[in-house]
């Protein structure tokens, strides 16, 4: 069988589809960049599995085009790249890498959210700009997280991870979410509010919600308007959750205090709008990246493939 990874991966994973019986060729797409959608046909045609990245669009024209393939393992735990009802029509199970992610990003979120709060990012340019002439009682004043309201967007496993992280800072956790997460409110003291309740009160938002029909512009114009003025609202989630635009534009007006955000509406082409504002952190999609998550990643997406190739069940399907 004939695996097709469409970009590095951590080698581990080759190593364990090379040594499975059943795959015997797999092809990398060396190039760091994403795969040209030509190069991805071209190379996707005779496959069993492939392991694609958040970077492939895998639409009806590209799944038409792999008759044999028999699982896409996406390596990440998002999976909007995929159309994964047609892709289900096809007998190709999808795949994704949750829970192996979820300390990185929830990491990540509460970095950020420091970033924005004791505005480090700025402090240190000023630094770098030769500007530090020594201690001034106004210099770079921000805010502490003891008995702030912590919203969280979305109450899945990275959003209660955050909440982990910020409670024994002091903060005060509430969340939106369609179901009650018993496990977060225990561990937490957090209270499940209404999504406007939620927008109005929270000193920060943080959101980890996946990208759906349902949630694209899931904070659109009106929902943004309900921020506070004093609000940290952080994304690592998906740029297309949050109205990118009326963001700018709640920025550039001082709205709110800061965004931090490690995600965009269109990540191969950053709108250069965001790079003025000096009231965002912006990263570059690191939510995920540490040794610890990647190697992770890696080996569960190369054990589905395994998996699903020898006739058993996929460990992490989505579809
Ligand atoms: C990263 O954004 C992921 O979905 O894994
Ligand atoms: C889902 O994306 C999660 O792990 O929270």
């Amino acid at each position: 069988m004939k695996v097709f990874i469409t970009r590095e991966i951590p080698s581990v994973a080759v190593k364990l589809l090379k040594e499975s019986r059943i795959v015997e060729q797999v092809v990398v797409y060396k190039k760091d960049q994403p795969i040209p959608q030509k190069e991805l046909l071209k190379n996707i045609k005779d496959v069993d599995a492939v392991i694609s990245f958040l970077t492939d669009k895998f639409d009806r024209l590209v799944i038409d085009q792999m008759p044999k393939c028999k699982i896409i393992a996406n390596y990440a735990v998002g999976f909007n790249n995929i159309d994964i009802e047609y892709a289900k029509k096809k007998n190709i199970i999808v795949t994704n890498t949750p829970d192996v992610l979820t300390d990185s990003t929830a990491d990540l979120a509460v970095a950020l959210a420091l970033a924005c709060s004791r505005r480090i990012i700025d402090a240190e340019k000023f630094m770098r700009a030769g500007k530090f002439k020594g201690w001034k009682p106004k210099l770079f004043v921000g805010m502490e997280l003891r008995n702030k309201i912590f919203g969280i967007l979305g109450a899945g496993r990275i959003g209660t991870a955050v909440a982990q992280r910020v409670y024994p800072f002091g903060a005060k956790i509430i969340y939106f979410s369609n179901n009650i997460n018993h496990m977060l409110e225990k561990k937490t003291n957090a209270k499940r509010v209404s999504l406007n309740g939620l927008l109005k009160k929270s000193d920060f938002v943080s959101i980890h919600l996946p990208l759906t029909n349902k949630t694209y512009h899931f904070l659109d114009k009106e929902k943004l308007k309900l921020l506070k003025k004093s609000c940290i609202l952080i994304n690592t989630a998906r740029g297309e959750i949050v109205d990118e635009k009326e963001l700018i534009k709640i920025l550039k007006t001082h709205k709110i205090f800061t965004a931090g955000l490690d995600v965009f509406e269109n990540e191969s082409q950053i709108n250069h709008e965001l790079l003025k504002l000096d009231n965002a952190v912006l990263l570059p999609h690191i939510g995920s990246a540490t040794i610890e998550a990647r190697t992770k990643m890696a080996l569960l997406a190369a054990k589905n493939v395994i998996a699903v190739l020898t006739g058993r069940k996929a460990l992490t399907p989505v579809n």
